[in-house]
């Protein structure tokens, strides 16, 4: 099958499962969770969901037994949003191709809609039927760590100090490593403790999870210089208006091109051991490189 499909099929389980999952019988919260759907079910593509249920698929294990967890990450990530686009952030008008959440529900409602999704995930973990208590734990734990302080708020952080500051390559790909590649790299990692993967499957994993976060978050920032609104469903040339520290803005687009394809080839070279049935992963790493939106 062709990644594509692949990735098509798994964006239809997520969304299809994500649709019925927001609802609240209290009338006095609707507007909240008005706020959360409107951001969660604009659209996206599911990459990091899809992720976690191609990693599942390759270690035996049924998407449909997974779909809690995977529509954790995808909450997580779509909180991430909703706050990345806020005034004091940002400042997006768009995402998803429809106004940003905070134009629509304003900058209060928006932080909750975020902080509900945020605390929504961890509600759907805790409650998963299909793993046993240990791995429900350990999948809590690695979704907390890769999202919280050590991990994408981490990152955020450091972007927010990094606004109007000359960085060096180095620092950049600290921040991203904690802005992006955790939670790029997480669904892989938590795949592995769902299937009690042996190790070296997890290291391959790992490894390649690690390349496909870089790669994912170079190519964000060349599609921001290059994209258009209409691909994208975001404004491009943010970065550039806001004096952001990006592949493109420190090492140029060809240069940026050039390390897109590194991480590619690394990503590509770190499934190579788990043979001919890890090669939607190398599809998927190669796709990611040529992304348009
Ligand atoms: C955008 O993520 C934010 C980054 C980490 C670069 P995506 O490009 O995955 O956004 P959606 O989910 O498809 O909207
Ligand atoms: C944001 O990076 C990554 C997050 C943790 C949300 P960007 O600020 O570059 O993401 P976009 O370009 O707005 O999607
Ligand atoms: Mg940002
Ligand atoms: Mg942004
Ligand atoms: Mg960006």
């Amino acid at each position: 099958m062709m990644i594509q499909q692949i990735l098509q099929e798994k964006k239809q389980l997520v969304d299809q499962y994500l649709a019925k999952l927001l609802a609240t019988t209290e009338p006095a919260n609707q507007t909240l969770y008005d706020s959360m759907n409107y951001s969660l079910l604009a659209g996206g593509k599911r990459i990091r969901p899809a992720l976690f249920l191609m990693a599942l698929d390759f270690l035996g294990k049924p998407s449909a037994a997974y779909l809690d967890a995977a529509c954790a990450i995808e909450c997580i990530h779509t909180y991430s949003l909703i706050h990345d686009d806020l005034p004091q952030m940002d400042n997006d008008d768009y995402r998803r191709g429809k106004l940003t959440n905070h134009k629509i529900y304003g900058a209060g409602m928006a932080t909750m809609a975020g902080d509900g999704l945020l605390t929504y995930a961890f509600t759907l973990l805790s409650e998963m039927k299909s793993v046993t208590p240990d791995i429900r734990c350990q999948l809590i734990a690695l979704l907390a760590r890769a999202a919280g302080p050590e991990g994408m708020v981490g990152g955020q952080a450091q972007d927010i100090e990094a606004e109007h500051r000359q960085l060096t390559m180095n620092a950049l790909r600290t921040l991203d490593y904690y802005k992006t590649v955790r939670l790029l790299c997480v669904p892989l990692d938590m795949a592995s403790a769902a299937a009690n993967a042996e190790h070296e499957t997890a290291d391959a994993f790992h490894v390649y999870g690690l390349h496909i976060g870089y790669l994912f978050q170079i190519t964000d920032d060349l599609l921001d210089a290059t994209g258009s609104l209409e691909e994208m469903g975001k404004n491009p040339g943010q970065d550039q208006i806001h004096n952001k520290a990006t592949y493109a803005s420190l090492a140029g687009l060809a240069g940026a091109r050039e390390l897109a394809q590194e991480e590619c080839d690394k990503a590509v070279h770190a499934v190579a051991q788990l043979g001919k049935r890890a090669e939607p992963f190398q599809e998927l790493a190669m796709y990611l490189l040529h992304r348009t939106k």
